[in-house]
């Protein structure tokens, strides 16, 4: 078990993400819910991770799967209740797993009492906690365009102003310039401390210090004022983990965010790499053939630059990405393999590693008829293009790449109907290769993916280069090998890793003949490295 009172204690951690929905249902009702949670904690234990995190389970009208929260102190009765989610933090803990809850700060649900007030007249109290400007019916005081679609203003005839909402209309933007509603965000993360959780995720972070009028969403200019004094009023009086969600970030902020001086936060989620397969300028929806080379870079850049002045957050998959397995990888032939040739090349990195549930299986991505998804970008997107006049197939060949019920398919536990996941009708479709793809075989075999990640995961814990070491990437230009060096002083692992489904040539370098193999997920041969073949070797230089 970590040591989680020592400074830093997170920089060794493995986080594992939970979207409680599609976990484990207990009562029949097809979602998932905390007692789900709890019943599966010997399973995180078994694979060896640290954390959970924990996507939304406050009380919420579930326009946004949770993302639209209506009460930050109360649990949604949909996934049970405070004693419910006080067991699991104390059950975690037994286990040495922390909980950390996913913070939405940047707007509530417009059923939260605050907009309730809010929306009733321009003297209320509760008016300025969120952002308001004025029009009329007809005009709106800008052409801005929320992130699912529409205009970013919606009209409360009461108070005779829009308000401001970068997501969905039910999801009003909170009013950071306000130092009244600061305080009653400070007061409630002070609250969750005391219940025990042992970190935050914060949703959209770089999207609080907005300046509509300027047209800025993200990274305004008071962003890490806001940062800093909200890191000072709560996480700092504990011994946290802190992440943004930032996809303005850049290696400037996120040095910034993640400062060794622990002013912001531990570390942010930044979606650099994410972004590379679309077309340059477009959406997430206009697709593009990954950039293998400019993806190796990517990743090399932001190791070096962030090296002892920052910290990198890890991860390929989450609840709004499609399965990293189908997406980068071959989730046909291949599946197994490229799936553990992917955790090679992330979890090798400096930086704490994240793994999003299934994804320690291989699990992958899912093709349903338009009626079938629940997602609300989804349902947005494809109405929007519709009526845009793009043929349906592309449509619908861009939500099968991209779309963010990809991810939030029924975790696969077993064989069993809807794969163990609940005894009612589950709330997403259960991907239909549950009876191949799930925990309860991959846990009796050896050479699982789910086997895999618990022996990286494990690595971490014995070899200090892993979380400290620096980064070397080798063979930059290389069209589809991935190979990089880290090094501890004397200590030294290389990472390899073919990226596709040829054999390609390669020879152990010279200074390597002889080290020792950490972890590979094949049989090696000389000079070839097998489609997907990956390898860790690790030595010390006497
Ligand atoms: C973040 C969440 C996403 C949500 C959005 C609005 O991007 O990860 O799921 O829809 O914020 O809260």
């Amino acid at each position: 078990m970590l040591d989680k009172t020592k400074k830093d204690w997170w920089k060794s951690a493995v986080v594992y993400q939970i979207y409680p929905r599609s976990f484990q249902d207990t009562t029949g009702s097809g979602v998932g819910d905390i007692p789900g949670i709890v019943r599966r904690l010997d399973y995180l234990q078994t694979l060896g991770v640290d954390v959970i995190w924990l996507s939304p389970v406050f009380a919420s009208p579930q326009v946004d799967n949770g993302y639209d929260i209506s009460d930050y102190r109360d649990i949604d009765p949909l996934f049970g209740t405070l004693e419910d989610m006080r067991t699991l933090i104390r059950e975690g803990k037994r286990r040495g797993i922390g909980i950390m809850m996913d913070l939405v700060l940047n707007h509530t649900s417009d059923q939260h009492r605050w907009f309730q007030q809010a929306r009733q007249s321009r003297e209320n109290p509760y008016h300025d906690y969120y952002v308001w400007r004025d029009g009329t019916p007809d005009q709106l005081p800008n052409d801005m365009q929320a992130v699912f679609g529409g205009p970013a203003w919606e009209w409360v005839p009461e108070v005779q102003q829009y308000y401001f909402h970068q997501f969905a209309p039910q999801q009003p933007d909170l009013n950071w310039e306000n130092p009244a509603l600061r305080r009653e965000i400070y007061d409630m993360i002070l609250w969750w401390m005391d219940q025990g959780v042992e970190g935050f995720r914060l949703d959209v972070i770089d999207q609080i210090a907005k300046e509509p009028d300027r047209k800025i969403t993200n990274n305004g200019p008071r962003l890490h004022e806001f940062l800093r004094e909200l890191s000072a009023e709560t996480f700092q009086k504990g011994c946290l983990v802190t992440v943004g969600e930032a996809w303005g970030a850049d290696i400037p902020r996120a040095k910034l965010y993640s400062a060794p001086d622990g002013s912001e936060l531990s570390m942010v989620f930044q979606f650099e790499q994410m972004c590379l397969d679309q077309q340059p300028g477009k959406e997430k929806w206009d697709l593009a053939p990954l950039p293998f080379v400019k993806m190796k870079q990517s990743f090399a850049r932001w190791q070096r630059e962030l090296h002892g002045c920052g910290w990198n957050s890890l991860f390929l998959d989450n609840h709004d990405l499609p399965r990293i397995v189908s997406r980068w990888g071959n989730d046909g032939q291949y599946r197994g393999r490229s799936a553990k040739l992917l955790a090679t090349m992330l979890h090798g990195m400096q930086g704490t590693p994240y793994i999003y549930q299934g994804e320690e299986l291989g699990m992958t991505n899912i093709q349903l008829p338009i009626e079938q998804y629940r997602d609300v970008e989804i349902h947005n997107l494809y109405h929007k293009r519709m009526a845009e006049g793009y043929p349906e197939a592309e449509v619908m060949a861009s939500i099968y790449a991209k779309g963010r019920d990809n991810a939030r398919t029924p975790m696969q536990w077993d064989d069993t109907p809807n794969a163990g996941f609940t005894t009612g009708t589950p709330w997403l479709p259960v991907n239909p290769n549950y009876t191949t793809v799930n925990a309860g075989e991959e846990l009796a075999d050896p050479d699982s993916v789910f086997a895999y990640y618990q022996k990286l995961i494990s690595l971490r814990k014995q070899y200090a280069v892993f979380v400290d070491g620096d980064f070397t990437l080798l063979e930059e230009e290389h069209p589809c090998l991935f190979i990089y060096e880290r090094a501890l002083g004397a200590e030294q692992m290389l990472v390899v890793c073919n990226f596709g489904d040829e054999a390609t040539p390669w020879t152990v370098p010279e200074n390597w003949c002889g080290a020792r193999v950490l972890i590979e997920n094949c049989t090696a041969t000389p000079d070839t490295l097998q489609p997907w073949e990956a390898r860790i070797l690790y030595k010390v230089n006497r």
